[in-house]
Formats: structure tokens, C-alpha cells, sequence
């Protein structure tokens, strides 16, 4: 019985990588990356970063098309912020458990339960989400963020987590959160936590605000992944224990090795040490394989209707302001 081959077991070019780089200038397109990229993808980027980095990068973009390597909600983003160019992912599939736990008509209907309130949401959701919000922002910028609107009532979505460590750092206790959170972060054992902290006394930890307030409560430093790789890069500690996925450690090692140092970085406990649930199944399930066929065929492309579009620029453009 014939077949067509499914693309993946296509033959694929002995020199992948440079493939990949030789692609990337026919198509005239631009790399963008999240931390959370296995590392050879990383290497390829023309640019990596956080949320909030990679949304300015979008808006920087002069290529013709934007090959995002991350999550669909990222890709979204700058396809939202450049209606007029080609977006393409790796893998379509890549979704977030807090942008597919927080569907835009349950979210509405939450909201409508706490009228007058500004809905401020985080980066981490769908268009559809971010067309409804007063505001996005990301894990580096949501104490400001939220900020904006003190004195106001408000509405936090999609990731609870995030929502109760900036009610603590903002120091409001009124904010009304979605229940949403994060499969990884949420991994992350506290206990197991306590016992690896007592048996690597000195050691830094270094956490995400998504993670669970248990582990949060054991973090000397709490940030965004750009945070967290600058501490880990400038903080005086030599041993690390890092909340986050492990994508991160990449980064932090090739600046400590440009600076001709090196650290010793543990990645926090799961509860389940079976298991790399650790790892973001979705940030993961992108390839260099899926990269080569999604810039040599240009798709899956990422889409957005430009009427959802129109409306979820403005709360991704007013944070984009506010953080300049
Ligand atoms: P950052 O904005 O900190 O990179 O976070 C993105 C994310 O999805 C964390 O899980
Ligand atoms: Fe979403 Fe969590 Fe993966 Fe980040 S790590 S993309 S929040 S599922």
C-alpha cells in the first residue's frame, strides 16, 4: 500500500541547521524565540527573549515573514501586531494550558459577575481573550500593569498564581482572579523543594510567579524568564535552583560561559521525578525538523480575524506603552 509520507518522515538535509539559515534569507524572515525552545532553535534565532521582549521584537519587525518559534499565543501576538505579514509556527499545536483553560465566553461571563471592573489579562491567553481586556501584561510588567488602574475593580485572568503573588506585590487584596494556571509551573514540589534547599545551604532559588505560593514562599528572587537569567548570570551565589522550565538554562549558560565563569543550576523538583513534566509539552513539541518544513513551506500560518485582531491590539498597544 501506498502512502504519502506524512512531512516528518520526509528526508530532511544532512546540515539541517544551515538549511534553516539558508531558508530563512530566501523567505525573507525573521526568527523570533522563546527561552523555552530546545537549544539548538534558541542558536538560531535572530531573536530570543520573554513575553514582553518577543511582543516588542514583533513590533520591530521589517521582514516579510515571522517565523515564531514559541506558543500560539505568542505567535498570535505578533500576528496581531503586524496584520500585514506572514506568521508561521513550527507546530500549530503548541498551546498553553492557561490560554485553553480560559475560553473568551466563560471568561465573559465571569467578568459580567463583577461589573464595572477592568479586565486585565495576562499575555498568556487567546486573541478572543485580549479583543474582551482592558489590558495584557506579562510576567514582567504586571505589578505595573495593574497599577494603572488603582482604584479601580478589577478582573485578573487567565493564571491565578500570577494573579496572588501581584495582589501581594501591588498590595491589593481586592483582585477578583480567573482559576486558571499553568500545568508545569504548577508541577513544581514544594516539600521536595525544602528538602533539596536544606541539602544545598547557600544555594539561590529562583522561581516564576506562576508557580504555587508554597514555592514562591521559598524564593529569594521571583521574575519573569528574562529576570530569572539575569540573576542567575549576576547573582553571587554559585548554585542555582531554578523554578522554571529548563529551556532557561541554555541562556544562563552561554553568558556565564562568555564571561568565562560557571554555575552549578538545579532545576526545582516536580512532584512526579518519574516524569519531565517540568518541561512545557506544548513550547516543546516545536523542532528543528518542524521548523525547516514551516519555513520552507510557509505554513501552518498563524491567523487572527481582523476584527478580533483590531480590538485585542489596543490592550497589547497600551501595555506595550506603559512599559517603554
Ligand atoms: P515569560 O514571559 O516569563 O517568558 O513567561 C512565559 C511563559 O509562558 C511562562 O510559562
Ligand atoms: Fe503555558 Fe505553562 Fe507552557 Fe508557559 S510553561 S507556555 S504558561 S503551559
Amino acid at each position: 500500500m501506498s502512502a504519502e509520507p506524512t512531512p516528518i518522515e520526509e528526508a530532511f538535509p544532512e546540515d539541517l541547521e544551515g538549511a534553516i539559515r539558508e531558508l530563512k534569507e530566501e523567505r525573507n524572515a525573521v526568527l523570533l524565540a522563546h527561552y523555552y525552545q530546545e537549544d539548538e532553535i534558541q542558536d538560531l534565532a535572530d531573536f530570543v527573549g520573554d513575553s514582553l521582549a518577543l511582543a516588542q521584537a514583533a513590533t520591530k519587525v521589517d521582514r516579510d515573514v515571522i517565523a515564531f518559534c514559541g506558543v500560539h499565543f505568542m505567535a498570535e501576538t505578533a500576528k496581531i501586531l503586524n496584520p500585514d505579514r506572514k506568521v508561521v509556527v513550527p507546530d500549530l499545536e503548541a498551546g498553553c494550558s492557561l490560554a485553553d483553560g480560559c475560553p473568551a465566553d466563560e471568561l465573559q461571563a465571569f467578568v459580567d459577575k463583577h461589573p464595572g471592573s477592568k479586565l486585565v489579562s495576562y499575555i498568556n491567553c487567546s486573541a478572543e481573550v485580549k479583543a474582551m481586556s482592558d489590558l495584557i501584561c506579562t510576567s514582567s510588567n504586571a505589578v505595573k500593569m495593574v497599577k494603572h488602574f488603582e482604584g479601580e475593580p478589577l478582573v485578573f485572568a487567565p493564571d491565578r498564581h500570577l494573579a496572588r503573588w501581584v495582589s501581594k506585590e501591588s498590595g491589593r487584596d481586592d483582585i477578583v482572579a480567573w482559576p486558571g494556571s499553568c500545568i508545569v509551573h504548577e508541577q513544581f514540589s514544594a516539600k521536595a523543594l525544602t528538602k533539596l534547599t536544606m541539602k544545598h545551604a547557600g544555594a539561590e532559588v529562583l522561581a516564576h510567579p506562576e508557580c504555587e505560593q508554597a514555592v514562591l514562599d521559598q524564593a529569594d528572587f521571583i521574575a519573569s524568564t528574562t529576570g530569572i537569567i539575569r540573576r542567575a548570570v549576576e547573582s553571587p551565589a554559585d548554585t542555582l535552583i531554578i523554578a522554571t522550565e529548563d529551556g532557561v538554562f541554555h541562556q544562563i549558560e552561554k553568558e556565564l560561559a562568555e564571561a568565562g565563569r560557571s554555575k552549578t543550576l538545579i532545576q526545582a523538583p516536580g512532584m512526579d521525578e518519574s516524569c519531565a513534566c517540568n518541561r512545557c509539552p506544548f513550547m516543546r513539541l516545536n523542532t528543528l525538523e518542524k521548523l525547516y518544513l514551516c519555513l520552507r513551506d510557509l505554513k501552518p500560518e498563524v491567523t487572527v480575524p481582523p476584527e478580533i485582531a483590531e480590538q485585542a491590539r489596543k490592550p497589547i498597544e497600551l501595555m506595550l506603552k506603559l512599559s517603554a
